[in-house]
């Protein structure tokens, strides 16, 4: 299928001082849209002048958050413009579609559509170091009708938005909160789809933690509240006594393409790696014994973000003394190194534009 180009007339003014990008509020001069209709299927892939969407009141995502998302970067390497894993956040975003009754769609065609785009937009990408060009792909499903059912018509569109690191303070431990009275997701749920109402229903939480001086949630199991799930942007892992454990994937949480990444280059080191269930009891004993010695999470905003403190019920827990350890600062210098591509990562990480 041919990717029509409509450049956009009136060009934008980009950001000088890099330093003051932020996140995720700029957007560049132009999107990438197909429309999807029952019948005709996804049609007329065509990259158009960034622009606002005109929508019913009645629009049934509006109602009933039939929608799925992703989230991605490009990293500039001089004039090398890099994606990470592109393939892995597509075949994401089709499965999430599944769960939501969202109609599939091409993964070659759309990892096309996001080439040219950022071909076009080659000079939005960021050229200071930690800092890179975020790419939200996003469908939504557009028909207007009040009836709850599987929408006949869907957008499929892709932004840009030039940003800085995710926290301001660079690689600095984050304190989490355990979060014991809420859930974000249970087993049969849509945990695992990267959709709006995950996030929605996860916003009291991170209300509930930001009030008590944290800046993060750890989510627990939707049945027992005993068992870690992940965090609210991020899959989190354990170091304890040598051992590096994270929740496996189990239908609740996201199958982070971070967490993978981390998974493959700690096996390839011949690290002893575990995934597996693992409750919050094992990790206050771990603390307690003396054997918990490093807590990071991992996701595309932030790479590998250190946790410094843990909350639990009235257990405050100080991991590393507050510090980066090891483990998480060489899995941060590792995955930066080939996302910004000044290392060769294994076969098919690193995707040229
Ligand atoms: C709920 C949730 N878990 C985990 C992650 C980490 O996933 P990834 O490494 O693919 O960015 C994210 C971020 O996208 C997320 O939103």
């Amino acid at each position: 299928m041919e990717i029509k180009f409509i450049p956009s007339k009136n060009l934008k003014e980009k950001i000088q001082d890099e330093s003051q990008l932020g996140f995720g509020q700029y957007f560049t001069d132009h999107m990438f849209i197909m429309n999807y209709q029952t019948g005709k299927g996804w049609h007329d892939p065509r990259i158009i002048p960034y622009q606002n969407i005109n929508l019913d009141p009645s629009c049934l995502t509006f109602h009933y958050g039939q929608t799925v998302f992703e989230g991605l970067k490009a990293y500039r390497n001089q004039d090398q413009i890099l994606l990470f894993r592109p393939d892995e956040n597509f075949k994401r975003m089709n499965l999430s579609s599944d769960r939501l009754c969202i109609p599939r769609f091409d993964e070659e065609l759309v990892l096309r559509g996001l080439k040219k785009l950022i071909d076009i937009e080659r000079d939005w990408v960021p050229h200071q170091s930690d800092s890179s060009l975020y790419i939200r792909p996003f469908v939504f499903a557009d028909e207007f009708f009040l009836g709850v059912h599987a929408s006949n018509s869907y957008q499929f569109i892709i932004i840009l938005s030039p940003s800085g690191p995710y926290y301001s303070s660079g690689l600095d431990p984050v304190k989490i909160y355990v979060e014991e009275k809420f859930v974000r997701a249970v087993p049969g749920g849509m945990g695992e789809a990267k959709t709006g109402g995950n996030y929605a229903v996860s916003l009291i939480g991170q209300v509930e933690a930001e009030a008590k001086g944290y800046s993060q949630v750890l989510w627990l199991d939707g049945i027992e509240r005993k068992y870690i799930e992940e965090v609210g942007a991020m899959n989190i892992f354990f170091v304890i006594e040598d051992k590096i454990i994270t929740p496996e994937l189990n239908g609740s949480i996201l199958a982070g393409i971070t967490r993978k990444s981390v998974l493959e280059l700690l096996r390839n080191q011949g690290a002893n790696v575990e995934e597996r269930r693992i409750s919050i009891d094992e990790v206050v004993t771990a603390y307690q014994n003396g054997k918990l010695q490093e807590v990071f999470g991992t996701g595309t905003a932030a790479v590998i973000s250190p946790v410094g403190e843990l909350l639990y019920r009235d257990q405050k827990m100080i991991i590393n003394d507050n510090q980066i350890g090891p483990v998480s600062q060489k899995l941060y210098d590792d995955l930066t190194d080939i996302q910004w591509g000044r290392k060769q990562g294994p076969a098919g990480w690193s995707v040229e534009v």
